[in-house]
């Protein structure tokens, strides 16, 4: 119910807070991981927090702010990807995402992006699609540039993270840009 097949018995489905207690034990397993590079994981810790994260997301949903969607694979949870900003009103909006380790190298990520980013360019009139990552996280990167984000430019030593201030890449794509490789990969 509320699915969007993503291929090879992969589902993107709505991430909501009656589901914490599974976001947590899928989390508690892409902890190490998810660490590594952004907040996500230290910001769900034991079934509380869990459920206070996903809330907020229903906060920003019910606000048209932000959007969480889980990813199923073989009816597990594996990871997910988000709208952490969307501003319909600026035509701008910043998607983001995670897998736990079992998961990754299968292009689930980039497939379940894709789905927001048409959503976001061909029903909301979303005009500048931006990803924002470390300079150090290779993996997320490369699924910008499979999804045909620019990068714009680099927030030098802007944002700490287990003590170190890393480097913010933003990437993006436009809506022209987006509607342009959809047209040439048919
Ligand atoms: C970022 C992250 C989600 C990327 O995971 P990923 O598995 O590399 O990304 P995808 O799901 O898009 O899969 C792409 C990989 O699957 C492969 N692949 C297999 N089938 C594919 C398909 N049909 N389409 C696209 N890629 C496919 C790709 O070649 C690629 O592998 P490679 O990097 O070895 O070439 C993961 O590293 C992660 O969770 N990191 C921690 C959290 C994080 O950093 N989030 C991003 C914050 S900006």
């Amino acid at each position: 119910m509320f699915a969007i097949p993503l291929g090879d018995g992969a589902e993107l489905r709505p991430l909501e807070p009656w589901r914490a207690e599974e976001f947590l034990a899928h989390m508690d397993r892409a902890r190490d991981l998810v660490d590594e590079h952004i907040k996500l994981a230290s910001a769900v810790t034991d079934p509380v927090s869990a459920r206070a994260l996903l809330t907020s997301y229903a906060e920003k949903q019910a606000a048209d702010s932000g959007r969480i969607y889980g990813i199923w694979l073989d009816s597990t949870l594996v990871g997910g990807v988000l709208f952490r900003i969307f501003d319909a009103a600026t035509g701008n909006c910043e998607v983001g995402c995670w897998l736990e380790p079992a998961a990754t190298g299968r292009g689930l990520v980039t497939r379940a992006s894709r789905v927001l980013i048409d959503w976001a360019v061909e029903e909301r009139g979303i005009h500048r699609v931006e990803w924002r990552v470390s300079s150090a996280n290779t993996a997320s990167i490369k699924v910008a540039q499979r999804l045909g984000m620019t990068r714009d430019g680099v927030l030098r030593e802007s944002s700490p993270h287990r003590g170190v201030r890393q480097n913010t890449e933003i990437w993006s794509v436009l809506a022209s840009e987006w509607r342009e490789r959809a047209g040439t990969s048919g």
